[in-house]
């Protein structure tokens, strides 16, 4: 089973940057990874030889929405994932917001790549638990789902978003141990495990794990050498 890489590039690249970023992935040998890029909306289009994920949508289809993207759209121009629930999203969205986010994607048949993760001060009050638990079970409560639909989620400590190092892989499995078991209990059919947070060449193979079925890379996706040392680091 390839292990997933999802590339999100934030809002990090401007139209010039993205095109020649495109040219640099081109040079790339993906075929180990099951890859899904993320570019900004505006920069779909550079992508588009690649698995296309949304960074966010909203959770109506269509209607009088300033400055929302459609997930019925989004369906219909080819792209097959959104991240819902990134942290750095969750000041405008809630849990349940993010919740009726999921709902949307399945009724428009994307597939729902679900950011969840503590922030520094709820690990120290021993939070982390509970803070998990209350993020996937309301963004998953009623959401339909079969056999054949899967859902990712992406464990993402806040405090490791844009630090120094990820989280020690043994920590990792530890907390992947408990999200599995909130999601049986819960009967969700498919799911898959990402951890996101730090992912760069130089500590990938620290957190390579039969446990974690892929990763989620913000900062060294955009940097085409980076992104090719984690690559082949989990080949
Ligand atoms: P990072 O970002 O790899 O730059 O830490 C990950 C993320 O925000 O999803």
């Amino acid at each position: 089973m390839k292990k997933i890489l999802i590339c999100n590039q934030k809002m990090y690249l401007t139209k010039d940057e993205a095109i020649n970023l495109s040219y640099d992935y081109n040079a790339i040998d993906f075929s180990n990874v099951e890859l899904i890029v993320c570019p900004n909306y505006l920069n779909f289009e550079y992508f588009s030889n690649y698995k296309l994920g949304a960074q966010n949508c909203f959770y109506e289809d269509k209607g009088s929405y300033t400055g929302e993207v459609s997930p019925y759209d989004l369906y219909l121009r080819g792209i097959k994932y959104a991240i819902l629930g990134h942290s750095e999203r969750r000041m405008y969205d809630t849990n349940e917001i993010i919740n009726l986010k999921v709902k949307a994607c399945v009724r428009n048949s994307i597939i729902p790549i679900i950011c969840i993760g503590e922030s520094k001060i709820e690990k120290e009050l021993l939070k982390t638990s509970s803070v998990l638990k209350k993020q996937i079970t309301t963004a998953l409560a009623g959401v339909d789902l079969t056999d054949d639909y899967p859902v990712l989620i992406a464990y993402e400590p806040v405090y490791k978003i844009g630090s120094s190092s990820p989280l020690p892989k043994e920590e990792i499995e530890d907390t992947f141990k408990y999200i599995k078991k909130i999601l049986d209990d819960m009967k969700i059919p498919n799911y898959k495990l990402l951890y996101g947070g730090s992912v760069k060449g130089e500590n990938i193979k620290h957190i390579l794990s039969d446990e974690i079925d892929g990763y989620l890379v913000g900062e060294s996706c955009i940097n085409a050498s980076e992104l090719n040392t984690i690559i082949k680091c989990i080949k």
